[in-house]
């Protein structure tokens, strides 16, 4: 049968290389692990690979996924304090689902990934940029900020961010900060969801302690993914939570009537963990993608001496200033013409702010593409700031 209908959610623009795309390169992804581990799972689990799955996710992934964030993190994390999910994003929508009503008030970093904002909002959920610098988010002016909504009599229940190998910037949020984030928080009555997707891709010293553990629970729900470490397509992730909230979203209907989410991925996923698969794996993909963030910011730092390169640690993005007066909106279309694409910082702010930046993704492209996308956006703003 022919079809129009395409296969992934990438579409190639041919001349262009595109630094706008969060995706991992194909290189990365584990085609002949996953088929190993599909193999090994059918064999050892057999008919309870293909049933319905317990609510909260099969028993080997929580167990290997419990003991493998002791690895990753600062504090112990319990079964009765996960819930596998189908990725990062539907984690946030089960949250939100659960704690936000219409005509709520969420309060987001700024910046912060932009694909969070629609989950929210469709919510019903009113979202306000919290007060940052360059440091990330200020937790006393948003402190202030979320006693000045309440004083109005609007609920504040979740408070959205990305602390660690953030996207949009690749920052960490330093540790002060983090602490008193989760105090202001616990005073406020406000639940901080953390987006921990990219913890593992850490590429020099070790991740800073979550606020998950920093918080020992309570007011923390951190939310994590196998999109960046394994593969987005197995839509496979987690949410760790104080276990009555952890329960409230096992009687959720769906769930009640349908099983844990995504099973027989979920018992895949435990194989490939348990077999030190994974472990093997994220070594190379760190490997790779240091590589690559190597290779670009080597890249614009010869063909852009003018700004200071701020080199992520970790994760898949590089925040980009430009130059005095000139506008990510004016850029876009004349580095288009060069061949080159980004996003606009603008994206990652719920209201103003943004103009200055953009955001380049080093996963996707490899090391040879990223060097030539650095000097045709180069030339890119050689255009924009030339007299006219
Ligand atoms: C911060 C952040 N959260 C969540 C996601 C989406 O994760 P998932 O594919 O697990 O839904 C992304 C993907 O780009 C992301 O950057």
């Amino acid at each position: 049968v022919d079809s129009d209908a395409p296969i992934v959610q990438f579409v190639d623009r041919p001349g262009i290389l595109d630094l706008g795309w969060g995706h991992p390169i194909a290189a990365a992804l584990p085609v002949a692990e996953w088929s190993a581990a599909t193999e090994a799972a059918l064999r050892d689990f057999g008919w309870q690979m293909l049933t319905y799955g317990h609510a909260s996710g099969p028993g080997p992934l929580l167990d290997w996924l419990t003991e493998h964030l002791l690895q990753t993190d600062a504090g112990r994390t319990r079964v009765a304090e996960t819930f596998v999910t189908g990725g990062a994003s539907h984690a946030l929508d089960l949250v939100a689902a659960l704690l936000v009503h219409p005509g709520d008030v969420v309060v987001v970093d700024s910046p912060t990934y932009h694909l969070a904002l629609p989950i929210l909002s469709g919510h019903g959920a009113e979202i306000v940029g919290a007060p940052a610098d360059h440091c990330g988010i200020d937790p006393a002016a948003t402190a202030d900020l979320i006693a000045t909504l309440q004083a109005r009599g609007r609920r504040v229940p979740l408070l959205y961010i990305v602390p660690t190998f953030a996207n949009p910037t690749g920052r960490n949020l330093p540790d002060d900060r983090r602490e008193a984030l989760v105090e202001m928080a616990g005073r406020s009555g406000v639940t901080i969801v953390e987006d921990d997707t990219y913890r593992e891709l850490v590429y020099a010293e070790t991740a800073p302690a979550s606020l998950w553990s920093i918080a020992g629970g309570r007011p923390v729900v951190r939310i994590g993914s196998f999109a960046k470490t394994v593969a987005p397509g197995l839509r496979l992730g987690w949410l760790n939570a104080a276990p009555d909230v952890i329960d409230a979203i096992a009687q959720i209907g769906y769930v009640d009537s349908g099983g844990g989410v995504n099973h027989s991925v979920a018992l895949t996923m435990a194989t490939l963990g348990a077999s030190g698969a994974y472990d093997v794996h994220l070594d190379r993909v760190r490997q790779l993608y240091a590589g690559h963030r190597d290779a670009l910011v080597a890249a614009l730092q010869v063909a852009l001496p003018e700004i200071e390169i701020e080199s992520p640690s970790g994760g898949w993005f590089l925040w980009l200033p430009l130059p005095a007066d000139l506008d990510a909106g004016r850029l876009l279309p004349i580095a288009e013409r060069s061949g080159v694409s980004f996003m606009e910082g603008t994206a990652f702010y719920k209201s103003a702010g943004g103009e200055d930046h953009i955001r380049l993704a080093f996963s996707h492209l490899g090391p040879s593409d990223l060097v030539e996308a650095a000097h045709r956006l180069a030339a890119a703003i050689q255009v924009c700031e030339a007299p006219e």
